[in-house]
């Protein structure tokens, strides 16, 4: 029998699609790498599914690629050739919401936004927001330990989880559902297969925490002279909002000024700044919560780190102060392919960081556009590259050699929250020692010693895709 053949005899009719007949939707992630037919899609409804196809392909030696919402740009879930898609996709079901516990329990193939939905109907929040929240899964947020725009206030993907369910290469299932805040009995292995990248384990359901949904929001819109005054306003509003601070984006001119003109958004401000923030606080007194946000900017005013600002008067002022933040999807249409980077940047060095990788990436191609933001409060510096000229071949190898150089000088690291994937293999070395490579190696060599889970990817030194 071949694969294809045992996969059916497991699973029964329905699960698995042979590679030719599979939509190409399973073919490649948002990374843009070209689009690769694995030799199957399986599609299980359950965990004992996920198991037995694990179990199956183990014993053929056949490599496995999981899949989620397919939102990622790392490539972390591009097919190989010679292995099959595992889409967690119908392991979709919201299974119990506790109220007192404050936790969700959820398969990997649940949406962001439906699970989002759930916790605030029980008046309860999860800690975890991503552009992608309509198309990224819990199972890929967690395999990829992903940031967003909610780690100032609640911390990374990894901060969330309280237990998870994970089958490992050969089809063993881990039970780790737990409930509980504490539990120090022995090791935490969920850490382990948390941003794993799918190298160690397939993860299957989750318990996620959730916090108090804050019935109060405001929304700041500013405008500093530079970076180093946008860091002053960080502190300030970490020092003045406390806990309520739940959101500080900030965009440079190369990133805000170009991306509101081609996209036809437009500014919130009349004028041009150094550097632009968007600051959300959150909290569960309106007036108290509006109060602080103006305040803060009536200091920042008054001293001059913030030259011009506004605060949302409705839930329409707030989706169009965070538009343009929220337009990346964009780039395909007003910039063509780009070359994307999530790097980690200590926030001392940040100003540096923006200055020297823009200027780098000009002096080596002078058409260049360098468009840079990020996640300031967390370290986290986005800059995306296009070089016109190149059309669909971009210069990645220069342009990362550049990026990724000045990131590991800074004392940075090649990923903050996308994950290393297919694409950033390369760079690993750059931002981890070679004896910590080589425990991940010996790790993985413990869960998957045939090597069957997403080869090429990450610390995994099989044939890339
Ligand atoms: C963002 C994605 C690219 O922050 O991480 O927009
Ligand atoms: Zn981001």
């Amino acid at each position: 029998m071949d694969i294809l053949d045992r996969l059916t005899a497991v699973t029964g009719p329905g699960v698995i699609l042979p590679g030719a007949d599979s939509p190409d939707r399973y073919h490649h992630d948002w990374t843009g790498l070209p689009a690769v037919v694995p030799l199957a899609v399986a599609r299980p409804g359950t965990t004992a599914e996920v198991s037995a196809i694990l179990a199956t392909c183990h014993a053929a030696r056949v490599p496995v690629v999981p899949q989620g919402g397919l939102t990622g740009i790392s490539g972390g879930a591009h097919p190989v050739a010679e292995g099959i898609v595992l889409s967690l996709e119908r392991l979709n079901g919201i299974e119990s919401i506790d109220k007192d516990a404050g936790t969700l329990i959820a398969g990997a193939g649940v949406v962001l936004e439906t699970a989002q939905a759930a916790a605030a109907d029980q008046g309860l929040l999860l800690g975890i927001d991503i552009g992608s929240r309509g198309s990224c899964q819990l199972g890929g947020i967690l395999a990829t330990n992903a940031g967003g725009t909610a780690v100032v206030r609640y911390g990374m993907a990894r901060d969330q989880v309280l237990g998870l369910e994970v089958v490992l290469a050969d089809g063993t299932v881990i039970d780790g559902m737990n409930t509980m805040l504490k539990n120090n009995a022995g090791l935490d292995l969920k850490h382990l297969f948390i941003g794993s990248e799918g190298l160690l384990g397939v993860i299957t359901r989750c318990v996620l925490r959730l916090h108090p949904l804050p019935p109060a929001r405001t929304t700041a819109f500013v405008g500093c002279p530079d970076t180093s005054r946008i860091i002053a306003l960080l502190g300030a509003a970490r020092a003045t909002l406390g806990p309520a601070l739940s959101g500080f984006e900030v965009m440079w001119p190369s990133f805000f000024d170009f991306m509101s003109g081609a996209t036809g958004l437009g500014s919130p401000l009349a004028g041009r700044h150094g550097a632009y923030a968007i600051i959300e606080a959150t909290g569960f007194d309106m007036a108290e919560t509006r109060a602080g946000l103006e305040r803060l900017l009536g200091e920042a005013l008054e001293d001059g780190t913030v030259e011009d600002g506004v605060i949302a008067g409705s839930l329409k002022e707030e989706r169009a102060l965070w538009a343009v933040r929220e337009s990346p999807a964009e780039y395909a249409r007003v910039l063509g392919p780009v070359i994307p980077f999530d790097v980690g940047i200590p926030i001392g060095r940040m100003a540096e960081a923006v200055t020297a990788i823009e200027a780098g990436v000009s002096a080596l191609f002078p058409s260049a556009r360098t468009l840079s933001y990020g996640h300031i409060g967390d370290s986290n510096l986005h800059v995306v590259v296009n070089v016109p000229e190149a059309g669909q071949n971009q210069p990645e190898k220069a342009v990362k050699a550049c990026v990724y150089g000045i990131t590991r000088d800074l004392g940075g690291t090649v990923s903050a929250e996308h994950g290393i994937g297919a694409v950033k293999r390369d760079y690993l070395a750059h931002s981890r020692t070679a004896e910590e490579i080589a425990l991940m190696r010996s790790i993985k060599n413990l869960l998957d010693p045939l090597g069957i889970l997403n080869p090429g990817k990450s610390f995994d030194e099989g044939q890339p895709a």
